[in-house]
């Protein structure tokens, strides 16, 4: 997703409704206004920081992506807001490199729709597990892979019938590479992080959802 074309067509598609899911998945973590620093790994074009301030006017979030084409596309969505731009940050950094990373203790770490890009899925655990400080919300949203072609075919009728050419392959690919749930709580157990629940929470998404120890 560094190429521009891709991230561009990745921008323009509509996730309204996943990224809304994400949002209220993180209210019902914090039963108070979430009013701290968060994390956000993988941000892409940035549409859920920009929810997340706007939902939360006193948080704060730290948004990073390895590409530069979807940071470009990020700060975008922050030009001309001034409280907007004061309380994301927009970090270029690719994970698993520490270069670049932003300093932890985060009081909430989020990714969605990172894991699957990952040519080690432990490099994202390792990373929510040392930015958390204790007691963190942790929410972690991913595609859920599908159990046979048949059910990719079901979901990419349901979800993408229509979208652009990019969009849609972009949507197939990662169906393919994405995780099971039961594949996700092994991940989980290998890296050591203990008491998060693991779900489905839609019909293609599955998430990781809990507080740090
Ligand atoms: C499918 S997009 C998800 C974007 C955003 N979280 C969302 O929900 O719309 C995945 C993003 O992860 C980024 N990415 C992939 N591998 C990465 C890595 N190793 N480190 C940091 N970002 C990465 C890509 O550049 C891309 O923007």
């Amino acid at each position: 997703m560094a190429d521009p074309a891709q991230a561009l067509a990745y921008a323009e598609a509509d996730f309204s409704e996943s990224n809304g899911l994400f949002i209220e998945l993180f209210r019902r973590l914090h039963a108070a206004p979430f009013a701290g620093r968060a994390l956000d790994l993988g941000c892409g074009p940035g549409d859920i920081p920009i929810r997340l301030a706007r939902a939360f006017p006193a948080g704060r979030v730290d948004a990073v992506d390895g590409a530069e084409a979807m940071l470009d596309l990020a700060h975008t969505g922050t030009a001309g807001d001034a409280d907007l731009a004061a309380r994301i940050r927009w970090i270029c950094a690719r994970i698993p490199s520490a270069e670049a990373m932003p300093a932890a203790p985060y009081d909430a770490v989020l990714s969605n729709s990172l894991l699957h890009h990952l040519a080690d899925p432990l490099d994202l655990w390792r990373v929510v597990r040392a930015a958390g400080r204790p007691g963190a919300a942790v929410l972690v949203m991913d595609l859920a892979r599908p159990e046979d072609v048949e059910g990719v075919d079901r979901v990419l009728a349901a979800h993408a019938a229509g979208a652009p050419d990019l969009v849609w392959s972009d949507f197939r690919n990662s169906l393919f590479a994405a995780y099971t749930v039961e594949e996700v709580r092994d991940q989980l157990a290998e890296a050591g992080i203990a008491g998060m629940s693991v779900e489905m929470v839609s019909d293609r998404h599955l998430a990781v959802w809990g507080y740090s120890t």
